[in-house]
């Protein structure tokens, strides 16, 4: 069993674009700069925008975070983002979801330029992902695109299901499969919710994408032998075990799962650490010009 490691690819990618910034540097470019808008104090929120910014900082990127109060109105906030939007030093830009329930986020979202959009959520991009057209591709299905390019998995006539349909996952990794181009061509099933015979479903998979947002809800008897799973899933269990008293999981249940699949994402350093890694690289393409 091939256990694919998000978390080194991650680091991989990262010094990659470290090492290109380095060049833009000596070429007197411009230096990538992402900005992130983070509304109102959600925990997992704070941690993921902290990460973000970190990691531009590891990279050698420029940032900006724009913290606004959880009560600021929607009319606030689409200010906010037009200013970044006209502000030439700033080519990336994202709005940190979930949004408090006052505000749109289909409005926040189609007021983001489409060339600094680096999330991938406007309709633009989602528009010329679709049509193939050079575009910012949403950080986790990019990142899950990223690793089987890089451990280098047969996607060519296989099946590849993916459970899950949001628009930020599922939706858009089935597209992307399904391109006549590496890694895709396959033929794909989008399954979700209200599908029936799952498992029978998910048993053809030659590659299997998990992203339901439910703990440890693929268990062995859903998978192929011999099959690639990706677990997009992360959950917080506790566990008295472990100092910090909890505990990471995926959507997939991961030790009878391994013992079947040939390749599989573990659960923290698997899928999760590529999301990042996509976002800084589509930062580094908004700086360089190279979608737009
Ligand atoms: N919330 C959960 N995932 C994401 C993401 O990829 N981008 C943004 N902006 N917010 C999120």
């Amino acid at each position: 069993m091939l256990l694919i490691d998000g978390k080194k690819t991650s680091e991989e990618i990262k010094s990659e674009i470290a090492a290109r910034v380095a060049e833009i540097k000596v070429e007197g470019g411009k230096i990538p700069h992402l900005a992130a808008i983070l509304v109102g104090s959600d925990g997992a929120s704070q941690t993921y925008v902290g990460a973000k910014v970190k990691s531009c900082e590891q990279v050698g990127f420029q940032s900006t975070l724009v913290r606004l109060e959880e009560s600021v109105s929607e009319d606030e906030l689409l200010k906010v983002v037009e200013e970044i939007n006209k502000n030439p030093e700033i080519d990336g830009l994202i709005v940190q979801l979930p949004l408090p329930k006052h505000i749109s986020v289909e409005k926040v979202t189609n007021k983001i330029k489409p060339e600094k959009d680096v999330d991938g959520f406007t309709p633009a991009n989602v528009g010329r992902m679709t049509l193939g057209w050079p575009a910012y591709v949403a950080a986790t299905p990019y990142g899950i695109v990223e690793l089987l390019k890089r451990y280098n998995v047969e996607t060519s006539g296989k099946h590849c299901v993916v459970i899950g349909r949001s628009h930020i996952v599922g939706s858009p990794m089935s597209i992307l499969m399904a391109r006549n181009e590496y890694p895709g061509n396959c033929t794909v099933t989008l399954t979700h919710s209200r599908t029936q015979n799952l498992a029978e479903i998910t048993k053809t998979a030659d590659i299997l994408i998990v992203a339901i947002g439910k703990p440890e809800f693929v268990t062995a008897d859903m998978v192929k032998e011999g099959a690639t799973v990706i677990d997009v899933g992360i959950h917080r269990v506790e566990d008295s075990s472990k100092k910090s008293g909890f505990r990471l999981i995926g959507d997939v249940k991961f030790d009878e799962v391994a013992a079947k699949a040939s390749a599989i994402t573990p659960v923290p350093g698997g899928v999760g650490p590529m999301t990042i890694a996509s976002l800084l690289y589509n930062t580094l393409l908004a700086a360089e010009g190279k979608v737009y």
